[in-house]
């Protein structure tokens, strides 16, 4: 395997640029090809067979990109497809729910941890699991918050209707009297800011906020730099491209939101 080959990275659409961004952030030096798949966006409202099915097409779509290893950044993808990903592939491959959960054990007190994510994450139970993989004395309150995905896609990060949702959405939480909120979805750290504000008000003002890109993308750096040395030796910074399935002129406007950073236009595939 060649170090310096680029990392592919893939989620439904833009969502999974928020574990790019902190990918760059970890691992600067890396070349990332990041796959969207906006012809079939969204994942979290589909089921398991069907999020299989795309999830598959997407990583063998990055392996004939000649990528190292893959991430996969979406959490819908990630509760129910990296084993038959990695039985299709041979290739490592990583997600963001394990990384989540850990950060989350690590992060609580009181071993009381709520989980915000799309229908089909939360169906699936992986969050649970996960964190009952790690510790069995963890108690999971996880909520379907489907409504922060397209607000976050808007653009509507702040007032009073994200502020509503938001809230809605974290009244079970507070009712399990939960010490840590798990983003278990892409587009959630977009809204973070909000979320952490309101959760310091109706849950604790101690609530810790774990963003599972960022867990996701420290993962990643150990396991390339200690697991295998796969580690890019290059001096210069790495470059991301984008590639997606439809609409590549919409994306490329909002892609920088959701990265921090200009790109380059995205190529269109079809997969
Ligand atoms: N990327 C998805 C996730 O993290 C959210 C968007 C979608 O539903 O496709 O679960």
């Amino acid at each position: 395997m060649n170090c310096d080959a680029p990392l592919g990275v893939f989620d439904s659409g833009l969502g999974g640029l928020t574990v790019v961004r902190a990918l760059r952030k970890a691992l600067p030096y890396e070349d990332i090809i990041y796959l969207g798949d906006t012809a079939r966006v969204p994942y979290g409202t589909r089921g398991p067979e069907t999020v299989i099915r795309y999830a598959l097409a997407c990583a063998k779509y990055l392996q004939t990109r000649k990528v190292k290893a893959i991430v996969i950044a979406c959490n819908t993808v990630s509760a129910v497809a990296p084993d038959h990903v990695r039985a299709a592939l041979d290739l490592p491959v990583l997600s963001v729910i394990e990384p989540g959960a850990r950060a989350a054990v690590a992060a609580t007190k009181n071993g009381k941890i709520g989980v915000l994510a799309t229908a089909g994450t939360i169906a699936s139970g992986a969050y649970p699991r996960a964190i009952a993989a790690c510790s069995t004395r963890m108690e999971t309150t996880s909520y379907a918050a489907p409504l922060l995905v397209p607000l976050a896609e808007e653009g509507w990060l702040d007032g009073e209707v994200p502020r509503l949702a938001i809230v809605r959405y974290l009244a079970p939480l507070a009712t399990a009297q939960v010490d840590v909120v798990v983003l278990g979805c892409t587009h959630y750290p977009l809204l973070r800011t909000l979320i952490e504000q309101e959760a310091r008000a109706l849950i604790s003002k101690s609530v810790a906020v774990v963003d599972t890109a960022q867990a996701a993308a420290l993962e990643t750096q150990a396991f390339l730099s200690e697991r295998c040395g796969l580690r890019s030796h290059s001096e210069t910074l790495g470059q991301v491209q984008l590639v997606v399935t439809d609409r590549p002129e919409s994306f490329a406007v909002q892609a920088a939101r959701f990265l921090g950073e200009s790109t380059e236009a995205p190529e269109l595939v079809d997969l």
